[in-house]
């Protein structure tokens, strides 16, 4: 696998309340704890998603509401993450993106489909199991000015999880324990009594990071991190991310709008659409090679600084407005933008998988897409 990168955010604590935390069934909980504790090697899948749903019913009438229609947030994804890369995801506002990282923490119920850490299915735990889970994926919000309680002080947040999981750290440990990890995000561990309004964002963003750090996860899920961030500050904390997952071994699931911010941190990178995956491969498949329509007319919107390439490169301008999530085009559901579109766009979906053209080569368009048409184009210029 190519070098692992990294990447930021606000933190948020994915971590059920204390009267969440119930008995389960005894062997089974056991059993899951045992599996739970192994080690995952390196560049092996640490978190597999297959067929993940997410519909939000839509509800008419005041005294009897009766379901009239879904919102298919997220309909039908799968990927996987591996330990010690970065996977970043990519896609216009409302293409599920934030769905599929509350499904990943369990902050959302799966409509169906399934979520396996380390080899269990964590959309059907509950209890202690589910506990011991949630402490290991973190989560790291978009913006800095929100996410963070302004009545706590720093060290109260980032101590809080500990609330929920005493077992990490014993009371009289947890104030040395969040200024060391002040001291790991760059932060003075005397502000420990400060509060978060007597930070700048990108502090804030460390005091997010260190919070999600707390409880030693393996995982680290990024919703849009930087992207309430000046430019400048947000390679500050892409850079103390990318040291952090070296330091602390983590998988990052990190997640954009903009597919330039993601290709400094990502080993991979999934390209969302409509609440599906349109494409999905290495940095260099999918800013190099990229085959999905979608994926092209993105990266052809990126702004390229030498002025060479930005001439020889053709700009693609999507038409059209992003249809509702609650009534999907037919077929593809990119169809309705996609200046390639035929009939057959219509009437089947097309599958992500490894276009046959390329599936016996050693291209690097040999990566997965979901386009009946999938082929190269050139838009270099971007990459
Ligand atoms: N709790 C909810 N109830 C109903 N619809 C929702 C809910 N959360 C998200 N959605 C809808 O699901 C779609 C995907 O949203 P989201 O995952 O937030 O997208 P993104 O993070 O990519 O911008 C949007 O159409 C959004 O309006
Ligand atoms: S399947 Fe058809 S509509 Fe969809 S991206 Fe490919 S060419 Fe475009
Ligand atoms: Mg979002």
């Amino acid at each position: 696998m190519a070098e692992m990168k990294k990447k930021a955010g606000a933190v948020a604590d994915s971590t059920p309340s204390v009267s969440d935390v119930v008995e389960s069934d005894a062997s089974t909980t056991t059993e899951v704890e045992a599996a739970l504790d192994k080690r995952v090697a390196r560049g092996e899948p640490i978190l597999q998603v297959r067929n993940l749903v997410k519909h939000f019913p839509l509800t008419q009438g005041i005294l009897f509401r009766r379901q009239v229609g879904a919102v298919k947030a997220v309909d039908g994804i799968s990927f996987d993450l591996y330990q010690g890369e970065t996977l970043g995801i990519v896609g216009e506002s409302g293409c599920g993106k934030s769905t599929v990282a509350k499904l990943l923490m369990t902050l959302e119920k799966a409509t169906a489909g399934e979520v396996f850490y380390k080899g269990q299915d964590i959309t059907k735990l509950s209890g202690r199991a589910l506990h011991a889970v949630r402490r290991n994926i973190q989560m790291v919000f978009q913006d800095p000015y929100t996410s963070l309680n302004p009545r706590m002080t720093v060290g109260d947040i980032i101590g809080e999880p500990y609330e929920i999981h005493p077992e990490v750290a014993p009371k009289g440990s947890r104030r040395k324990k969040v200024q060391d990890l002040l001291d790991v995000v760059g932060l003075n561990p005397e502000y420990i009594n400060r509060y978060p309004h007597q930070f700048s964002g990108g502090q804030r963003q460390r005091i997010g990071i260190a919070r999600g750090l707390a409880l030693n996860p393996e995982i680290i899920i990024c919703d849009e991190p930087v992207s309430a961030l000046d430019v400048s500050v947000q390679a500050q904390v892409i850079n103390l991310m990318e040291k952090l997952q070296d330091e602390f071994n983590l998988s990052y699931l990190f997640i954009a709008h903009d597919l330039s911010i993601v290709r400094h941190i990502s080993d991979r990178v999934g390209v969302m659409y409509l609440g599906k995956m349109a494409e999905i491969g290495s940095d260099q498949e999918i800013y190099e090679h990229p085959t999905h329509p979608y994926t092209q007319a993105l990266l052809s919107a990126v702004p390229v600084p030498d002025p060479e390439a930005r001439e020889g490169r053709e700009r693609i301008i999507l038409t059209g407005d992003v249809p509702s999530p609650a009534n999907p085009p037919s077929g593809c559901r990119f169809r309705t933008r996609c200046w390639k579109a035929e009939e057959k766009c219509s009437k089947e979906e097309p599958l992500l998988a490894i276009p046959q053209r390329f599936a016996t080569t050693d291209s690097l368009a040999a990566h997965e897409s979901a386009c009946h048409f999938a082929e190269e184009k050139d838009v270099v210029g971007a990459a």
